[in-house]
């Protein structure tokens, strides 16, 4: 079956019980037992849920891998795949991944032990001299938050095979509609499904998929000793949102790539990060690894934080709000918000200045988005 067929049948669908169109919550701590020792399938819904099951199948399966599990938020996603390392192992990350993938490595991993080396993905010879003999895991972001590098995930996976070493990527900003990273050979797929999976604004969670037996058996065990595991209910939110990923993916691109060329001719504005700009660092990459360029554009303003100030007061479609990937446009200062747990002279490091803004562009009509942008980009 294709993408947007699986999208809304993928998994146990119509449900077993009593052919349900719609997946049912089974919104239950426990289940009753057939007899001693012999259970329906489910004991206890930290180990394993009906409802979370069918999402754990339909990630799985639009990401092209063996198994998905379904947590609480993108950051027990994250942080149940980083407790496959043990303490004295070595991580090389990107520099630019979200603030808060950050904060748990540097502020938390690190001082239980892990080692962690940040680095642009973007030289092969920068990634191979970064490799220890410690070196476990690669952790990739692509396109990256808040500013949309893209690394080239054939060339990562390459080196990380030579070296036995395990590739994650969180591939959020993407979804599977726009970049299948096992296709390419990553050994794990993290998302914040609170972004474009669910779509809506209404669930925080998050998602892992392995690619094999192993990997599938670590992570189980990992959810259910960690408790970082998805409620019935977010999961079912996330199901109903997954269904229309494929439209609303199209559509959030064709509004982004509106958005950004409009920036682009504006006068107020000094730079447009968007990997469909031709002159985007990333754009012949991002053109032959992803089937679309997705809905986050960030940009720079001139005049500093003055001008991010005015302009971020200003917006009446664009809501000010940290996350992205709702059907709703939301505006965001990285600097102050979504990247503050990030020290300001690394954020400066790694180019995320003060009048950096990051724009989640929503599904409403382009015209009334760009009014917007016009109203509030207007000089006072
Ligand atoms: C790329 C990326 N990964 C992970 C996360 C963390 O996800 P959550 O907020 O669901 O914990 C975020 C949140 O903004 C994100 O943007």
């Amino acid at each position: 079956m294709r993408f947007e067929t699986l999208a809304i049948h993928a998994g146990e669908r119509p449900d077993k019980a009593f052919g349900a169109i719609s997946v049912p919550i089974y919104q239950t701590s426990t289940f009753a037992f057939e007899d001693v020792g012999k259970t329906r399938g489910y004991d206890y819904s930290r180990t394993a849920n009906p409802t979370r099951k069918v999402l754990e199948d339909t990630l799985a399966q639009l990401e092209g891998g063996k198994a998905g599990f379904a947590f609480a938020t993108g950051m027990a996603a994250e942080t149940t795949v980083v407790h496959l390392l043990k303490a004295g192992d070595h991580v090389i990350s990107g520099d630019d991944v979200y603030g808060g993938t950050y904060r748990l490595f540097q502020n938390v991993m690190h001082d239980l032990g892990l080692e962690f080396t940040f680095l642009r993905m973007n030289k092969r010879q920068a990634i191979e001299q970064a490799i220890k003999p410690n070196t476990r895991m690669i952790w990739i972001e692509t396109p990256s938050n808040p500013l949309l590098n893209i690394t080239d995930v054939e060339i990562v996976v390459d080196i990380a095979k030579k070296h036995d070493i395990l590739t994650v990527i969180d591939n959020t900003f993407a979804t599977p509609y726009f970049l299948r990273p096992i296709e390419y050979g990553v050994d794990l797929v993290v998302h914040s499904t609170t972004k474009y999976l669910n779509g809506h604004c209404d669930v925080v969670g998050g998602a892992v998929v392995t690619t094999t037996d192993e990997l599938t058996q670590k992570v189980q065990f990992l959810l259910n000793a960690m408790g970082t595991c998805a409620s019935p209910f977010d999961c079912w939110l996330v199901l109903r949102g997954i269904q229309t990923l494929p439209l609303r993916m199209k559509k959030h691109e064709e509004n982004a790539m509106a958005v950004a060329s409009y920036l682009q001719s504006h006068k107020a504005v000094s730079r447009v990060l968007y990997p469909c700009i031709e002159s985007h660092p990333g754009h012949e990459i991002a053109k032959r690894q992803m089937k679309g360029f997705g809905g986050v554009v960030s940009f720079e303003l001139k005049g500093g934080i003055k001008a991010v100030d005015n302009f971020l007061k200003r917006l009446k479609v664009f809501s000010l709000a940290e996350s992205l990937g709702g059907v709703a446009s939301l505006a965001e200062h990285p600097a102050t918000m979504s990247h503050a747990s990030m020290p300001p002279d690394y954020r400066a490091k790694i180019g995320i200045s003060d009048s950096l803004i990051r724009l989640s562009v929503g599904l409403e009509n382009i015209d009334d988005l760009i009014a917007d942008l016009e109203q509030s980009l207007k000089p006072k």
